[in-house]
Formats: structure tokens, C-alpha cells, sequence
């Protein structure tokens, strides 16, 4: 789905992540790991352009996504941002009914015929339909953390992205919701090319096909994230090649 070509991202002249090349694949979940700082969230963003709403951020390299470059001249962000959707760490639903939360997307698109199908579906999608269909009207910030963050990705999926990009989604939730979404994510995956952030190595394993894992190396005084080791989230987790990846996953590091 994604051809990471040696992707670099820098914040002003601190280059946060380099030289990433890697690839994702489609109907696959694809997590991402690592200590904080190093460029998890960066690389996730490069993925959907979001990076551009950053004044400072440069990113080089390429992000070839359907035998195109992301970032080629031609290429129009808000459209990129469309096709590929994104849920962020802390649940962000608007302050408006739940119903409109969802029909949000497709109605800045210029959908009008039948928004009421368009919602369950995406409702339905995120396995929050049974909790809210009796009350569409209440406002989405009436919803628990965890259900709050069930409708931001039935928000996401409203508009039948090929790729939903996810930012540590579990990390403001308790075990129980944190457990409801990962059931959800492996069942996106159906649908969906999914590139997860987690800082909770379990989840990683729990959910994920591949896994990337990242570390940040230190060279007079600055920090670069660098991809380790990117792999069968399987192997990564049993037999990883480099021995970084084994510190981090049993525990010794980070
Ligand atoms: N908007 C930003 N402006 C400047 N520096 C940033 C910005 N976002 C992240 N960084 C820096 O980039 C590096 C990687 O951050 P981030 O991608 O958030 O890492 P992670 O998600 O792995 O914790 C850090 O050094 C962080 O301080
Ligand atoms: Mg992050």
C-alpha cells in the first residue's frame, strides 16, 4: 500500500526520524514501536501528509502510495487526507450530535442521499451502533472515553478510507474499552490497510501483522529515530534479529 523510500523528517534543522524505507501492505496491520521520541508519531503523520500542517516539519524522501509519490507536485493533501483517515490518541469527537459527528465527512464531501445508511454502516463499522442507535441526537462528548473513541473512528470510516492511520488510540482508555478497540482494529482489517502506534507492546503483538520497531540513536548531542527492525510482528516477537529489538521487547530498555 506504501513504499517508504528513505524517509527522513526534520523539525526546523533537528531531523527527527531518518532514513526510513519500508513497506506496508495492504489489509494488514502494520505497528509501529519504540521508545518515546523516536519519531513514531512523525512517521505516522508523513503517511497523510499531516505532516504539513506543521510549518517547520520537512520531509524527504519518498512516499509512494499506489505507484505515486505522496508529495509529488501534483498531489493534493486534503484529498490524501480522504483517502487515507486518522485517529489521534486522545478521543476528539465534535461538539455535536453523534449522528453528525459521523455524516461530518460525507457531507463536506457533497453526500446528502442517504446519510441515515451511511451512518449505521459507519456506526455499525465501529461496533458502536447496539450502545447509541437509540440516541443519535445526544452529543458525541456524552459518550465514555472508549466509546468516544469508537465514534471517531466511525467518523474516520464514514468516508470509506483505504487507510486508517491510529496514534496510540488505546492510550486514554481503560483496559476493558482499550480491549473492545483492538477487537475492533482486527476487524477493519477486512476492509482497511491499518498502521497502528502503540506504545504497548502487547497490543502490538495482540493485533498487529508486521511490526516496525524504532530506536533513537544519539550523535553529537541529537536525537534521530532510526528504524531498527521492521518484520512478522511474530518473529519481532520471538526471534527478533537485532539485538536492540530483543533489549526492548523483554523489557531492558525504554
Ligand atoms: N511539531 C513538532 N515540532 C518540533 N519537534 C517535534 C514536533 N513533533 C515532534 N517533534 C520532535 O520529533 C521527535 C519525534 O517525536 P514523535 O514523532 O512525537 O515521537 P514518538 O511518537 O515516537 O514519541 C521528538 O524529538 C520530538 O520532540
Ligand atoms: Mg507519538
Amino acid at each position: 500500500m506504501f513504499e517508504l523510500r528513505k524517509v527522513s523528517v526534520s523539525y526546523g534543522s533537528h531531523r527527527a526520524v531518518g532514513d526510513v524505507s519500508m513497506d506496508v501492505f495492504q489489509r494488514n496491520i502494520t505497528a509501529l514501536i519504540g521508545p518515546s521520541g523516536c519519531g513514531k508519531s512523525t512517521l505516522l503523520r508523513c503517511l497523510n501528509r499531516m505532516n504539513d500542517l506543521v510549518p517547520s516539519a520537512r520531509v524527504d524522501g519518498e512516499v509512494i502510495y499506489h505507484g505515486e509519490n505522496l508529495y509529488g507536485p501534483r498531489v493534493d493533501p486534503v484529498q490524501v487526507r480522504k483517502v487515507i483517515g486518522m485517529v489521534f490518541q486522545k478521543p476528539n469527537p465534535f461538539p455535536k450530535s453523534i449522528y453528525d459527528n459521523v455524516a461530518f465527512g460525507p457531507r463536506t464531501m457533497g453526500i446528502k442521499q442517504n446519510m441515515d445508511d451511511i451512518v449505521e454502516e459507519a456506526l455499525r463499522g465501529a461496533a458502536l451502533w447496539d450502545e447509541v442507535k437509540d440516541k443519535l441526537t445526544s452529543n458525541g462528548l456524552s459518550l465514555s472515553g472508549g466509546q468516544q473513541q469508537r465514534l471517531c473512528i466511525a467518523r474516520a470510516i464514514a468516508v470509506k478510507p483505504e487507510v486508517v492511520l491510529m496514534d496510540e488510540p488505546c492510550s486514554a482508555l481503560d483496559p476493558i474499552a482499550t480491549l473492545k478497540i483492538e477487537d475492533l482494529i482486527r476487524q477493519l482489517k477486512d476492509e482497511y490497510t491499518i498502521v497502528i502506534v502503540t506504545h504497548n507492546m502487547q497490543q502490538a503483538a495482540r493485533v498487529s501483522d508486521m511490526t516496525a520497531f524504532f530506536s533513537v540513536r544519539t550523535s553529537e548531542g541529537k536525537r534521530t529515530g532510526e528504524l531498527v527492525e521492521y518484520d512478522d510482528t511474530e518473529k519481532i516477537f520471538s526471534t527478533p534479529a537485532d539485538r536492540r529489538t530483543e533489549d526492548y521487547i523483554s523489557g531492558r530498555f525504554g
